[in-house]
């Protein structure tokens, strides 16, 4: 058995939201290498249809295997609900993980007893949230709303100020009148919002954010299968995009809490 492994972890998204995955990542295991992917030149994958998203995952997942990753995350919550199945059929002797498991535990984890989940058209639409935390508890109540206007916002890095609250209000107000227990945020982008949402629920509402709890089941995941990096491993951090780097590069601070470094611009076609 191998004790350690400094591979590379391999993190994908249609764009700059899973940096909030890598983020929450090498804060919770610092000595873990990165190759991010995020896809540029498509996103956004929440409006897209089924075949689409499945064959741009099935891109994705290609380069980051060509990167010699030990594992790959679909951080892309609209991939993990859609194309998680087929990516896991078709890559059968890789490791590849989604977010939505570790953000059904993280619903399972918090006691909540009614959830609300947020995110894109085709997350709701898959309804995979709602199926993973049925099948582990029944009796907690799920509602599923579609927020397809965060994502451009939380790109433009509007996360606070007046208009923030008017566009929560155009899908969250009936949920701010009657708060449920927890809101998961099940979208890469959302995280950027925990501010705004906490202050839009007065703090009512228990946010549990599946970047960080993709983090938490990442770690032990490593543990188990014996393939962390060593702890003395010098990690490196190492970007892709198929569209503008210079772009990327732009607005990639505000996800990642930090500059992303080298950004290199790759053809997945
Ligand atoms: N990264 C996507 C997600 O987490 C949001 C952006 C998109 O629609 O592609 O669902």
């Amino acid at each position: 058995m191998k004790p350690f492994d400094n591979r590379p972890i391999g993190i994908f998204d249609s764009g700059l939201g899973g940096l909030t995955v890598a983020a929450a990542l090498q804060h919770k295991l610092p000595g873990e290498a990165v190759a991010y992917l995020g896809d540029t030149a498509r996103v956004p994958y929440g409006d897209k249809s089924v075949d689409a998203i499945i064959h741009f995952a099935h891109q994705d997942v290609e380069f980051m295997l060509s990167r010699g990753v030990k594992l790959v995350i679909a951080a892309c919550n609209t991939v993990s609900a859609v194309a998680l199945d087929s990516l896991k059929r078709d890559y059968s002797d890789q490791i590849i993980l989604g977010v939505i498991d570790s953000g059904v535990r993280a619903v399972i984890d918090s006691g909540a007893e009614r959830v609300a989940v947020i995110g894109t058209r085709a997350t709701v639409n898959s309804d995979a949230y709602r199926r993973g935390i049925h099948a582990a508890n029944c009796s907690i109540r799920v509602e599923s709303i579609a927020c397809p206007l965060l994502v451009p916002l939380a790109e433009e890095g509007v996360t606070s100020g007046p208009i923030v609250p008017a566009v929560f209000d155009l899908y969250l107000a009936k949920l701010r009148q009657d708060p449920p227990d927890a809101l998961l945020l099940g979208c890469t982008h959302y995280p950027l919002f925990i501010e705004a949402l906490n202050d839009y629920f007065s703090g009512k509402v228990q946010i549990l954010d599946s970047a960080t709890a993709c983090a938490r089941y990442t770690a032990e995941f490593l543990c188990e299968h014996h393939i962390a990096a060593h702890p003395g491993n010098t990690p490196s951090f190492g970007c892709f995009v198929t569209d503008l780097p210079s772009e990327f590069h732009r607005h990639a601070t505000r996800f990642l809490g930090r500059a992303p470094g080298r950004v290199e611009r790759i053809n997945l076609a």
